[in-house]
C-alpha cells in the first residue's frame, strides 16, 4: 500500500475479534515506529505491551487498588480499553524545560502515528485512547510508571471484526492559504 492510501484507510478499530497478537511482532512494529522525527535525537519514549496473563494480571491489581463502592465503574471503564487482546502504554519522560516538553509530546505523538500506520499495513487494527484514570497514581503505580514519566496514551490492537469506512475530513484546500 502506499502511504497516502494507508493513511486514508487507518480508523479506530471499535471492535477486535479474539485473535491473538504476538507481542514480538509487536515490538517489530515500534522497532520500526521509533524512527519518529524527535529534536536532539532525545527519543522521549517507552513502551509497554500488555497482554495475556500479564494484562488480566494488570486489571486484577489495579481494581484491587479501587474503593470497593467504585470496582464496578472502574472495571467498566478500563474493560473498555482491555478488552483489546494487546494494549500498548506509551510512557514519556517527563522534561522540566516545558518548550521541550512540549517538542517530546509532538515526537511521542509522530510516534505513535507511525504504529497505527504500521499496524493497518498489517491489516490490524487499532485505537488510541486517554482515558483520564492513566493520570492517576495507581494506574501508574501498578503499570511500573516512574515518577518522572507520563503515559502519553493506550493504544488498543488486534484484528478487526469488520473494516469500516473511514471518517471523511474537512479538505486541507479550505484550511491553506498560500501566502502571497
Ligand atoms: C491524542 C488522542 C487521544 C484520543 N483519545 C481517545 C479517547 O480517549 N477515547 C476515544 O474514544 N477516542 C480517542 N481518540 C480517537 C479519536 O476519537 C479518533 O481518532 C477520531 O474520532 C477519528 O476517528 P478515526 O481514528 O476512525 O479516524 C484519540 C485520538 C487521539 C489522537
Amino acid at each position: 500500500m502506499s502511504v497516502a492510501s494507508t493513511i486514508k484507510s487507518r480508523v479506530s478499530t471499535a471492535k477486535f475479534t479474539s485473535q491473538w497478537v504476538n507481542p514480538e511482532k509487536i515490538i517489530d512494529l515500534l522497532d520500526v515506529a521509533v524512527y519518529a522525527p524527535n529534536h536532539k535525537m532525545r527519543q522521549p519514549w517507552r513502551f509497554v505491551i500488555l497482554e495475556g496473563a500479564g494484562k488480566d494480571k494488570f486489571v486484577t491489581n489495579y481494581l484491587a487498588q479501587v474503593k470497593e463502592s467504585e470496582r464496578e465503574e472502574h472495571k467498566k471503564l478500563v474493560m473498555k480499553v482491555m478488552m483489546a487482546p494487546t494494549v500498548v502504554a506509551f510512557i514519556m519522560k517527563k522534561n522540566p524545560v516545558y518548550a521541550d516538553e512540549i517538542e517530546d509530546i509532538q515526537a511521542c505523538a509522530a510516534l505513535i502515528q507511525n504504529f497505527l500506520l504500521l499496524l493497518e499495513d498489517e491489516k490490524m487494527g487499532s485505537f488510541w485512547k486517554t482515558p483520564k484514570y492513566i493520570e492517576t497514581e495507581k494506574f501508574k503505580d501498578v503499570l511500573g510508571i516512574r515518577y518522572d514519566e507520563l503515559v502519553l496514551g493506550l493504544v488498543m490492537v488486534g484484528y478487526p471484526q469488520v473494516k469500516v469506512e473511514p471518517k471523511l475530513r474537512e479538505s486541507a484546500k479550505l484550511l491553506t492559504t498560500i501566502y502571497e
